[in-house]
């Protein structure tokens, strides 16, 4: 896809947290083919250090936790040494299984909210004084569970809504300086998300029963959306979750052949 100018992110660093797989990985590979400086981090070094040789020679993989402040702090400032002040953030790490409240331990639920709300407190808050002021850009990756609640998502459900809000409050706070949004991806095909979110084909059906576009997301219009987020072309966008996610959140298209058949 050439949807941008190829050279629209050199001169820039660009940090994934949670970079070394799926979506971020497909967003982390984008801006550096756009020429930008990439880091990506995860918890496994072995699969940071194969991103980031799948992303290009000048990429670098760290591991790093993202419920540990001082752990990914310490990974930025090491990324901001070797390759310049950041201009893009991505916090897109995040864990989650299928599992009902009442089959759920307190420290099941605390996991993913830690994991998601929390890694992203810590990746936002971490990287504030490593950030090329003022036009610096953050993004949070969430997802339309932050909005619509799900039956055995309420860890994911609570900590994307968090993550929705907690984007609005740092583009309050950061305003002036630094633009701060979400995307919310819908059913992305061929991910780790969608195979432990839709495992079967009922599961599956139910969410394409929600899509207005009738097809599964690819990675790379994840990544496009993000490449819109950090440019210059979103200079006036800031504290909005973008959804990209074909119409999943904005009603019920399960009935949409038969809209069509009435034309
Ligand atoms: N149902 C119910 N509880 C579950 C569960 C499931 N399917 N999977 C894990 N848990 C519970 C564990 O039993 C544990 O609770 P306990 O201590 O009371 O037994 C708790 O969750 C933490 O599990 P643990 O395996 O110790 O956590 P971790 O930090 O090693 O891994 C996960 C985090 C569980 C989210 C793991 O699935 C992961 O690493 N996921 C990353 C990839 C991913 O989820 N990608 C999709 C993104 S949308
Ligand atoms: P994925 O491939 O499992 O990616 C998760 C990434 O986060 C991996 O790089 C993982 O690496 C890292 N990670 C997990 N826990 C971490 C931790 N504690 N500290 C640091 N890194 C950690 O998942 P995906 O399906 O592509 O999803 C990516 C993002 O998109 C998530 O935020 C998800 O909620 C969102 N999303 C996905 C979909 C979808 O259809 N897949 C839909 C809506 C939203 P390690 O395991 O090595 O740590």
């Amino acid at each position: 896809m050439n949807t941008f100018t190829p050279h629209l992110l050199v001169g820039k660093t660009a940090f994934v947290a949670g970079g070394t797989s799926g979506i971020n990985l497909g967003i982390a590979k984008r801006f550096a083919a756009l020429g930008a400086r990439v880091a990506v981090v995860g918890r496994d070094p072995d699969k940071a250090a194969r991103a980031a040789a799948e992303i290009g020679d000048d990429a670098l993989g760290l591991s790093a936790d993202v419920r540990d402040y001082d752990a990914i702090r310490a990974a930025m400032e090491s990324i901001a040494d070797q390759l310049g002040a950041l201009d893009i953030v991505v916090s897109g790490a995040a864990g989650n299984f299928l599992a009902p409240i009442l089959g759920m331990s307190a420290n099941a639920f605390r996991t993913v909210v830690d994991i998601d709300l929390n890694g992203t407190f810590n990746v936002f808050r971490g990287c504030h004084d490593l950030l090329n002021r003022p036009g610096a850009s953050l993004i949070a990756i969430t997802a339309g569970q932050a909005v619509n609640a799900a039956v055995l998502q309420a860890h994911a459900c609570a900590a994307k809504a968090g993550i929705n809000q907690l984007v609005r409050v740092l583009a309050l706070e950061w305003g002036p300086d630094v633009r701060v949004n979400g995307i919310s991806p819908g059913p992305i095909a061929d991910t780790e998300g969608m195979k432990r979110l839709a495992p079967d084909e009922a599961a599956q059906e139910a969410h394409y029963a929600r899509i207005a576009m009738k097809r599964w997301g690819r990675i790379d219009e994840v990544a496009e959306a993000a490449v819109f987020l950090c440019s210059p072309a979103a200079s006036y966008v800031t504290g909005t979750i973008l959804d990209c996610d074909g119409g999943s959140q904005i009603g019920n298209a399960s009935r949409i052949d038969l809209a069509r058949g009435m034309t």
